[in-house]
């Protein structure tokens, strides 16, 4: 019997190495590993420049308190923000801490401008935050909440991409609206870019903040450094983790100056957030990632797989009934059962990870090449013409 707490429903293969877009469980079978962590491996597992970065910080220092300045830090918060909305970074640890940290930096920005009567924030139904009890109360799923009460106040749900809801919904109480640009959890729910544009419009004639929750879709995944930019629109919060560590646990939260005003030394704080060994990786991915071309090859790699998953789309239609996403994060929404699914998957070797409304998720490594996305397909066809 397992000395772990059973809060996971584990499947009972494990593994011993990855490299690139493959696992390698403990009897030497090789797995396409279209999971990567919860699209946290962007680049794979066990990437030279991760591994390089890693090791060499590994020999100076791992940890230190931020009462001190850490270059490396200083380092990933210019770049963070030389390249996107934001003009400050705080770092943090997971997606769950990066989005309660969006919470906090709202509420204390309302505050700050006397109107703290302004506290209370929007959230979309179908919406997965993180489980610390704020971000697990902001999400409100029942699967998730139930047991866990006292309820954290101060959220507001509507349903998904409701607009006239969100406008009968909003109070003098209002501070924000929290949503993610894709639903990942949810089921790879793409909020439309005309909606990104609505929701912008709302916050500015409300005096309300745009937090898009980036955790799951952010840091190159869609082919933009964020989901949202498509959109042309600029939020105020941004929330991240997964993707940037690159497999090490770091999260950041991403701020206008405008919106940063009330986290004044002492606000908020982190024993392990942003500390040296945590830095070098994020760094590392950010080389990849803001490195030539890369990101416009995620793009075509998304619309090579995207055609792909839709002619697979066509020639099972009692199988698969819509194909969602935006570059490498997909979902395949089931007309059979996706947990079935899956299973027949990995009969296949292939690793992919269910979400709600019966999606079946596939997060390729960014680094993924069209070869493996081809084996992928054959893989899905296999397992369709099984359940067919
Ligand atoms: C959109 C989103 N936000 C927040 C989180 C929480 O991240 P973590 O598990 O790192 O706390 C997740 C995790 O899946 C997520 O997908």
């Amino acid at each position: 019997m397992s000395s772990v707490l059973g809060t996971y429903a584990r499947k009972s293969i494990s593994f011993t190495r990855g490299k690139g877009s493959y696992l390698f469980a403990e009897n030497g079978d090789k797995y396409l590993d279209f999971v990567q962590g919860i699209a946290t491996n962007i680049l794979g597992h066990c990437h030279d420049h991760l591994i390089k970065a890693i090791q060499e910080q590994s020999k100076k220092l791992w940890h230190i308190s931020n009462a001190f300045v850490i270059p490396e830090q200083e380092r990933l918060a210019k770049r963070l923000t030389d390249n996107t909305f934001a003009d400050f970074v705080c770092f943090q640890n997971s997606g769950t801490e990066a989005t309660e940290a969006s919470i906090k930096i709202a509420r204390k920005y309302f505050h700050k401008i006397g109107k703290p009567e302004k506290n209370r924030i929007i959230t979309t139904k179908g919406s997965f935050h993180g489980r610390t009890l704020a971000a697990l109360f902001a999400a409100n799923n029942p699967k998730h909440t139930k047991g866990f009460g006292p309820k954290v106040d101060g959220f507001d749900q509507v349903p998904f991409a409701d607009h006239d809801a969100i406008k009968k919904v909003i109070s003098k109480n209002t501070a924000a609206i929290l949503l993610e640009t894709i639903q990942g959890e949810g089921g790879i729910k793409v909020v439309p870019d005309v909606c990104l544009k609505g929701l912008r419009e709302i916050c500015d004639a409300h005096n309300l903040l745009l937090i898009l929750d980036e955790v799951q879709c952010g840091v190159g995944r869609t082919g933009n450094f964020f989901a949202f930019e498509q959109s042309g629109i600029a939020p105020d919060i941004v929330p991240i983790a997964k993707g940037i560590g690159g497999g090490f646990p770091l999260g950041a939260c991403l701020v206008t100056k405008k919106v940063s005003i009330g986290m004044t030394p002492g606000t908020h704080g982190s024993t392990f957030g942003g500390n040296p060994l945590a830095m070098s990786v994020g760094n590392a991915v950010l080389d990849i990632i803001f490195g030539k071309d890369f990101l416009e090859n995620v793009k075509q790699k998304g619309k090579y797989f995207d055609l792909g998953l839709n002619k697979m789309k066509e020639k099972y239609p009692k199988i698969i009934a819509e194909v969602r996403g935006r570059g490498l994060i997909k979902g395949l929404k089931m007309l059979v059962d996706n947990t079935e699914f899956i299973k027949k998957l990995i009969n296949h070797k292939m690793l992919a990870i269910k979400a709600e409304e019966n999606v079946v998720r596939l997060f390729p490594p960014l680094i993924v090449n069209n070869k493996e996305l081809d084996e992928a397909m054959e893989k899905i066809d296999k397992a369709c013409k099984e359940m067919g």
